[in-house]
């Protein structure tokens, strides 16, 4: 399998990658034209590009079976970012999806998209602009996959970790490593009963240990 993640310079986007190569999955990077690609990475396929740059954004999906979305506006005083990544910048991802043919998508979103009332609106109507981005994705044309974590955290120290599956629109708050929302999207990829479902993670030492494919059973 061979599979394109887009925001790879990202916290997120590079422990994908990193998950994916574990499991022996190709990866082509897709970052920006001054992205900073991690240094255990800078061996990987790697397309320097402009997601609004619909020729060069076709290229470095042609050949692959699924691409993860883990691009997301940077904290900034621009407040359109959100507007612009975690909207437009979603669309523009998948119009190049459906003009290479590519079906299987996997989008890292966030707990509480669509609601208005939420401090995290302070920045640019975020959680407002990411739902418009889930919605271009959850149509036929697409097998798709919504990952919605809560907070993201930086720590490595996992062991104790266990995540809370659930469906869409039940968690509002908590938090959860970056490298398990990393290893969701793999586990994602290589579950088809996560196809058209929107699954939303938090992790907690005080969860009971549930395999990603039981979770799935109740999504
Ligand atoms: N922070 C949280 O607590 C939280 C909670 C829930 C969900 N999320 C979401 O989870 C996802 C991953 O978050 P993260 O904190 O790991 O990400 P991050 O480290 O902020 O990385 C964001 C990625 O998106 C890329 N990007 C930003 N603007 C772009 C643009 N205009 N065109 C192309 N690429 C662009 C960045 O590229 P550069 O490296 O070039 O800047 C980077 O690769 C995001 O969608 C985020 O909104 C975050």
């Amino acid at each position: 399998m061979k599979i394109a993640i887009t925001g790879a310079s990202g916290k997120t986007g590079f422990r994908i990658t990193e998950e994916a190569l574990k499991k022996g999955i190709k990866v082509n990077q897709i970052v920006r034209k001054n992205s900073k690609v991690t240094e255990n990475l800078k061996n990987t396929k790697t397309y320097r590009l402009s997601i609004d740059n619909k020729y060069e954004l076709d290229k470095a999906l042609e050949d692959v079976d699924a691409l993860i979305i883990a691009t997301g506006a940077r904290a900034s005083l621009d407040l359109t970012g959100p507007a612009r990544v975690d909207a437009l910048g979603v669309y523009r991802q998948l119009q190049s999806c459906k003009r290479v043919g590519l079906k299987r998508v996997i989008l890292v979103s966030s707990l509480c998209t669509g609601k208005l009332f939420h401090p995290l609106n302070l920045f640019g109507l975020i959680l407002i602009w990411k739902k418009i981005g889930e919605n271009f994705l959850k149509n036929q044309i697409f097998d798709w996959t919504i990952i919605r974590p809560g907070g993201l955290k930086e720590i490595e120290k996992i062991e104790s970790e266990n995540i809370e599956y659930t469906k869409e629109d039940t968690q509002f708050k908590g938090s959860i490593p970056r490298r398990l929302v990393a290893k969701c999207c793999i586990d994602s990829l290589t579950n088809k009963q996560s196809i058209n479902k929107i699954i939303e993670v938090t992790s907690s030492s005080d969860n009971k240990k549930v395999s990603f494919k039981k979770a799935l059973q109740s999504i």
